[in-house]
């Protein structure tokens, strides 16, 4: 007897996506590494840390397949491409990748609402807040960025950075939390 809840074309999508988060993971991997060879340590930890939340992102993807009875798929994971060039460079490849992984975030509530796969497209709403968060924090990198030089940049401006996001927190201050109590 056949359990699997899920269609082909949403196990396999579901399946690429677990994936993008694992290649989402080994890009924050990548940079947080390169970040710290050049003596940038608060943006390392930052960026490490955020790797973790791709991983977890990945996790929650395969449980959900698993959840609703399909079968997971793991394949090799695509590499980061090619390192930063710049701090500049290394917050706008950032900016880059997560706009595009809501991109395909999006592309998975439109297959599960084609469907009227409501499982799915409900268990994609968490995904499509966090990604809020996720651009949120993207852009907040750029902007920190812009006022320190952008890609001109000086060093006593990337040393002040630097340490102020080593203690920047895991997730971003969002308008839709905000409250009259806390604004
Ligand atoms: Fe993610
Ligand atoms: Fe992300």
């Amino acid at each position: 007897m056949d359990t699997n809840r899920l269609s082909a074309t949403l196990e396999k999508a579901l399946n690429a996506q677990m994936t993008n988060e694992a290649h989402n993971a080994q890009i924050y991997l990548a940079y947080a590494s390169w970040a710290s060879e050049k003596g940038y340590d608060g943006i390392a930890n930052f960026l490490f840390r955020h790797a973790n939340e791709e991983r977890t992102h990945m996790m929650k993807f395969l449980e959900y397949i698993l959840k609703r009875g399909g079968k997971v798929t793991v394949t090799a994971i695509p590499g980061p491409g090619d390192n930063p060039k710049s701090v500049n460079d290394c917050f706008e490849k950032v900016y880059t990748s997560e706009v595009e992984n809501t991109r395909r975030i999006y592309a998975l509530v439109d297959a599960s609402m084609a469907e009227k796969d409501w499982a799915t497209y409900n268990f994609m709403q968490w995904f499509v807040n966090e990604q809020i968060e996720e651009e949120t924090l993207a852009m907040d990198l750029l902007s920190k960025i812009k006022v320190a030089g952008g890609a001109d940049a000086k060093d006593t401006a990337l040393y002040a950075l630097d340490a102020d996001l080593g203690k920047k927190p895991d997730d971003a201050q969002l308008a839709q939390d905000a409250t009259v109590e806390n604004p």
